[in-house]
């Protein structure tokens, strides 16, 4: 079957269009590192399995390679050959004949590889003795890719001593929408309201807004890192990142003209993947305009949320990238829409729903013009929160930072601080007894 046949099939089977996407599962299936894969199977449908998801970007860093001859074909590629990182087994054989093979498989097996086995047989007791002889995974077979993505990912990705950290790519559907304003927003909501680590990696180098916005003015910053990227290091990024506040950390453009700025896709790689081992949250501000390493980011970002004002050209430019990135990232959620500067008076606009329609995408938030809001927080380095509380986008970025995070529960922090306001006055009073 050609690769296109194939990837059509499985989406079909796996994903079942947009209605069947299990975003949980997609959500566990964490980027996995620069390993090495080589898997060995008996059946043509788990090879393919195996090649489907090796085009997923969550294994776009591993090299992986797959063959067919099922463990006796793994045995014999060992012989004289070192092992790589993750041995992947697909084989029909039951336990009593695989476990022998099993054995003779690890004989050739360097200490650091691991080991995932796909069966034929929901057994739990082959199970037990698989794990007893190092196996990493048994996993049954009919496999699915988003299953298999999780199962690798589980091995290489330990919440307690690897942290990753999710990466959030923020672009404007046009210059000056306001993209940088949402995702300074949003970074701040995730970190005061959340309390959640966040840094933000400012890759407009040229004109980024990031010190502006939280009125810092730091020497050094991404510029440095993605210079010699390889020089990256927790030490030297805690140098580079300016901190905000207790849960906030940016890393600054440079914001001079005076010298060329050549990013590579690689060098972007590098320093993200460097900044997310050590945050939970990375929300990338990315300027306006089309790269090899702006596509790069959106395309290896765990979400991607595109800013547009509603007219027609944001709407064609956001289709552009939102049919892009559907057509790149088939097991992702598709990408997330905020309508900005909505509900201008006298403006014509594009509504709301045509939007939404022609995109295929429903918005998670419009933010409506509001002037003075904005005005004096860009003009303060504050965030909108900090200027106006009251300000209705304060509840919009509240809502983004939790669509972002799958939270669902922030509109019920809102009783709960009502009802706490409510009580206000009483607690007052108490207070006043003692
Ligand atoms: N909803 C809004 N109402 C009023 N002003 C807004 C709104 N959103 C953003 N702005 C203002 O619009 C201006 C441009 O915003 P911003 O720099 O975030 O846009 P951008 O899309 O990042 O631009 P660039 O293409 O330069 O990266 C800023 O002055 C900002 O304060
Ligand atoms: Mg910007």
């Amino acid at each position: 079957m050609s690769n296109q046949a194939q990837s059509a099939q499985f989406e079909d089977e796996f994903m079942d269009g947009d209605a069947g996407f299990d975003a949980e599962a997609a959500e566990r299936a964490r980027p996995i590192p620069r390993i090495s894969i080589q898997a060995f199977c008996d059946d043509q449908r788990s090879a393919e399995v195996l090649q489907y998801a090796a085009e997923d970007r969550r294994l776009s860093k591993a090299h992986v390679s797959v063959h067919m001859g099922g463990i006796a074909a793994a045995i014999a590629h060992y012989v004289d050959s070192p092992t790589p990182n993750l041995i992947i087994v697909d084989t029909a054989l039951s336990g009593p004949a695989l476990l022998p093979e099993l054995d003779r498989l690890a004989q050739s097996c360097d200490p650091g590889t691991k080991v995932i086995i796909i069966g034929r047989y929901n057994d739990v007791l082959l199970y037990r003795e698989l794990l007893k002889r190092g196996v990493s995974e048994y996993l049954v077979a009919p496999i699915d890719p988003m299953g298999l993505m999780e199962s690798i990912s589980n091995l290489y990705n330990n919440p307690d001593t690897d942290p990753v950290g999710h990466v959030f790519a923020f672009i404007g559907a046009k210059g000056g929408v306001g993209s940088s304003t949402v995702c300074h927003n949003v970074a701040w909501t995730l970190s005061e309201v959340l309390k959640s680590n966040v840094t933000i990696a400012d890759l407009d180098l040229a004109f980024g807004t990031t010190g502006l916005d939280f009125n810092q003015d730091p020497v050094q910053g991404i510029a440095e890192a993605l210079a010699a990227p390889e020089r990256l290091d927790d030490q030297l990024l805690d140098r580079l990142l300016t901190k905000c506040s207790e849960h906030l950390s940016i890393f600054a453009a440079p914001v001079v003209l005076d010298r060329d700025y050549d990013i590579s896709p690689e060098s972007c790689d590098m320093v993200i993947d460097v900044v997310r081992q050590n945050v939970p949250y990375v929300a990338v501000d990315l300027p306006h305009g089309w790269s090899p390493w702006t596509k790069r980011v959106l395309l290896q970002a765990d979400e991607v949320i595109i800013t547009a004002v509603p007219d027609l050209a944001n709407l064609r430019n956001a289709k552009n990238i939102v049919d892009l990135l559907r057509t790149a990232r088939k097991n992702d959620a598709k990408p997330h829409l905020v309508l900005n500067m909505a509900n201008v008076p006298k403006r014509q606009e594009i509504t709301l729903k045509e939007f939404e329609q022609a995109l295929d995408v429903k918005a998670i938030a419009t933010i409506d013009y509001d002037c003075e809001s904005f005005s004096q927080a860009a003009n303060n380095g504050q965030m909108v929160e900090e200027m106006n509380p009251k300000a209705k986008a304060a509840e919009r970025f509240r809502e983004i930072a939790l669509a972002m995070t799958h939270r669902r529960d922030v509109k019920a922090d809102k009783p709960a601080a009502s009802g706490l306001a409510a009580l206000a006055p009483f607690l007052e009073k108490l207070k006043l007894k003692r």
